[in-house]
């Protein structure tokens, strides 16, 4: 962390967050939390919280979240160094720049040897590509898929030969050392036995480039249907797939009118070499909001061109709130039959490319269309259903822009356009809950996921009881529970309670990315309604446990009694019985 600990203790103490949000909203107490209509998205009812005790916020409707530094990086439009700085100005304290240079220097230096190992990464991949004997399984990839000599080098593409150590032996030979390889994403430790390999084998590589022409890391591709498919650089120092695009960086210098959002790599390739140059991709992750930001610092409209299957549009339907929410202007190219962008240029070209850009979407059309989805429009109720919730959708639009829509509605139900504006307006706008299950994510909201699926909850709650009751910690930790936090966010914040059970939640939170934060705000759903947190925790994890198939007690009470065990065998299984009684106790 680039601040001091205590530093920033003193800012959290002095920058209490109930007196920092209510300059912005009037907070009404209710149980043990403020409420608010949420500033950071319209509403009527309020569903913005604040807890004094956690010193967090969550919004139950957009799901934004976080601490003090959260909200005003989200109210302001900040970073999160500025946010630091405006709370630091807020209460007159000076920045910390003096007491933490050295640390800070130190890894800005350790960044920049990585930013050197992945440039000479992708020069060694390269001359592999290159390579008479090396690189032939790489060119006749490139060739098969129509990347030429101009792509390849214009993407920086290259081939990880078949070899454990290749790329290791050639760059610890250069100077780098192993660490720094390890932090880079180049090698892979493996732990039984301690010793590193290197991370791509065999894969064709697109190199991942910052929009400051630095490498931040790779993606690999194997050469035949093999999975995974692709291996990416994971989190490192200098990469972080949430905040990056891939071939924004091409865009650098250049006044854009607009930028095309794909989901994949040879996507941006495949259509710069048909001739729209213009194409960014999220790497098949939800879109974040770090990304909006990025794009809008290029442009001001993006169309989201995603693949043409029930995947690539329901991504489609997520991403397209958060980058509204950022001010941009989005529209939606569809393509037919389930073809990608790239899929599609190879048979269409440029041309029809530019045809579906012209017949793009909007927003709300969009919306109104894939509204229908998960309903039998050639059948009469499903029909009807369909229509009433796309009249209630419509009913919150602009005056201006609902007789467009329900020509739309009109169009795909067959009901007379003033049956749909009168059934618009009786539902006086409101969005009706009950929607087709496909959409109820994300509808409308501003966020990209509202994940309470059961699991999630369950996860929650279990992390929930850890930080209301220091025993149910150590139940959970007791249980190994680690493991079995799918969601990263809540994994993370959970070692590090291990770590250290006192933590300072609002300074551990502040730090991690947005999505992180409110993934963990949202544990103030559990506040004040917990009553017995051991039993909570016990439960959850007991259910958890069952979710992941893990092996009932009489199951490994039925192993343990069968003959012919080895010692080591007894032992682990008598390790898990216990763990499992202590869980059920
Ligand atoms: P796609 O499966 O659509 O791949 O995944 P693609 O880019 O069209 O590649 P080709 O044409 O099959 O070679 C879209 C993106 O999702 C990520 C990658 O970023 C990929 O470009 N992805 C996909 C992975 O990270 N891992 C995978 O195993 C698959
Ligand atoms: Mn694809």
């Amino acid at each position: 962390m680039a601040f001091p600990s205590a530093w920033l203790d003193e800012l959290f103490a002095k920058n209490e967050i109930v007196s920092v949000i209510s300059s912005y909203v009037d907070l009404k107490p209710k149980g043990r939390k403020l409420w608010a209509c949420c500033p950071l998205h319209g509403e009527k009812t309020p569903s913005f919280s604040v807890s004094p005790d956690k010193q967090l916020f969550y919004c139950f409707g957009c799901h934004a979240g976080g601490t003090v530094v959260q909200f005003v990086m989200d109210m302001e439009r900040l970073t999160y160094p500025e946010a630091i700085r405006y709370l630091a100005d807020r209460v007159g304290m000076e920045m910390p720049e003096n007491v933490n240079d050295q640390a800070l220097k130190l890894a800005r230096q350790h960044k920049n040897r990585l930013y050197e190992a992945t440039r000479a990464a992708a020069r060694y991949y390269f001359e592999c590509f290159t390579d008479p004997e090396l690189g032939k399984p790489g060119r006749e990839y490139a060739q098969k898929r129509g990347l030429t000599p101009e792509i390849v080098k214009r993407f920086g593409l290259g081939y990880a030969p078949e070899s454990w150590d290749g790329l290791f032996n050639r760059l610890t030979k250069d100077g780098f050392t192993k660490k720094e390889l390890l932090d880079a994403g180049l090698l892979v430790h493996n732990e039984q036995k301690n010793s590193v390999y290197d991370a791509y084998r065999g894969r064709m590589i697109y190199p991942i480039i910052g929009v400051n022409g630095q490498v931040l890391g790779f993606g690999a591709r194997v050469l035949n249907n093999d999975k995974p498919k692709y291996i990416n650089t994971g989190d490192t120092p200098i990469y972080n797939k949430r905040n990056n695009l891939y071939g924004l960086y091409l865009h650098k210098n250049e006044k854009l009118s607009d930028l095309i959002m794909v989901e994949g790599y040879m996507d941006v390739i495949g259509l710069y070499k048909a001739g729209v140059t213009n194409a960014v991709a999220s790497l098949g992750t939800a879109l974040t909001q770090q990304q909006a930001r990025l794009l809008k610092r290029y442009v001001d409209t993006v169309y989201i061109a995603y693949d043409g299957d029930a995947a690539g549009q329901n991504a489609t339907v997520r991403g397209l709130d958060i980058l509204s929410a950022e001010g941009l202007q989005v529209r939606v190219i569809s393509f037919p039959d389930d073809l990608d962008p790239d899929e599609y240029v190879q048979i269409y070209g440029k041309t029809g490319f530019d045809r579906l850009k012209e017949n793009a979407l909007s927003l709300n059309e969009f919306k109104v269309r894939s509204l229908a989805n998960g309903f039998r429009l050639n059948d009469e109720n499903d029909r009807e259903r369909y229509a009433v919730r796309a009249c209630a959708f419509v009913g919150t639009l602009q005056p201006i822009e609902q007789e467009r829509y329900y020509k739309v509605i009109s169009e795909l139900t067959g009901y007379a356009v003033e049956a749909l504006e009168a059934q618009g307006a009786r539902s006086g706008g409101m969005v009706l809950s009950e929607q087709p299950v496909s959409l109820r994510r994300g509808g409308f909201r501003r966020r990209n996921d509202s994940p309470e699926q059961p699991r999630f909850i369950q996860e929650r709650t279990l992390l929930a009881a850890c930080i209301t009751d220091p025993e149910a910690l150590k139940v959970a930790i007791d249980a190994g529970a680690g493991t079995l936090f799918l969601t990263e966010a809540f994994r993370t914040f959970f070692e590090a309670l291990i770590q250290d059970p006192k933590l300072s939640i609002p300074q551990y939170v502040s730090a991690i990315p947005s999505e992180d934060a409110e993934a963990i705000s949202s544990l103030l759903k559990e506040e004040g309604v917990m009553k017995n947190a051991v039993r909570t925790a016990k439960d959850c994890i007991r259910r958890l446990q069952e979710a992941d198939g893990q092996a009932s007690l009489e199951e490994l009470q039925k192993r343990l009694a069968e003959p012919g065990l080895s010692a080591s065998e007894k032992a682990e299984l008598l390790q898990k019985i216990q763990t499992q009684i202590k869980a059920k106790k």
